[in-house]
């Protein structure tokens, strides 16, 4: 494994609509991503933020407190479950020293497939609700700056 180099705004590929991972085998990429969200530190990293135009994110709300929850995402699906928004503070490892207020929907069901292909399913809230709509956004080409 390895600590990957990440790709700090304004490059154009934080820009980019990423195009779907499909059957592609992501086991090392998803472990040099999750490597280097514990290395940044950060909670999350998408696959635009590495140079990897594909749709993947890997997040970890909760390893700074003593309880990780290692999430490998591919082909996610985010959508919003009730009217309820949360405002929260966001930072950006593309984007350093620059966090930004940001409302979402509170509660989302988040949709993807593991690495073993798997269909998964989660309900989330709190931090992991905001970590995962910030970092499928990062696959549309959408920033917390925009
Ligand atoms: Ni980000």
């Amino acid at each position: 494994m390895s600590v990957l180099p990440i790709v700090q705004w304004p490059d154009a590929r934080l820009k980019a609509m990423c195009d779907p991972v499909g059957g592609e085998d992501m086991r090392a990429l998803a472990a040099d991503m999750l490597e280097t969200i514990y290395a940044a530190p950060g909670r999350g990293l998408a696959g635009p933020q590495v140079g990897v135009l594909r749709r993947i994110f890997v997040m970890d709300a909760g390893w700074k407190e003593g309880t990780p929850t290692p999430r490998i995402c591919l082909d996610p699906v985010i959508q919003p479950l009730g009217d309820a928004v949360a405002t929260l503070e966001e930072g950006c490892l593309s984007i350093p020293d620059r966090p930004v207020q940001v409302t979402r929907p509170a509660r989302v069901r988040l949709t993807y497939r593991d690495l073993d292909g798997a269909a998964q399913s989660v309900e989330l809230e709190g931090a992991e609700a905001a970590i995962a709509q910030h970092e499928a956004d990062h696959l549309d080409g959408k920033l917390i700056i925009d």
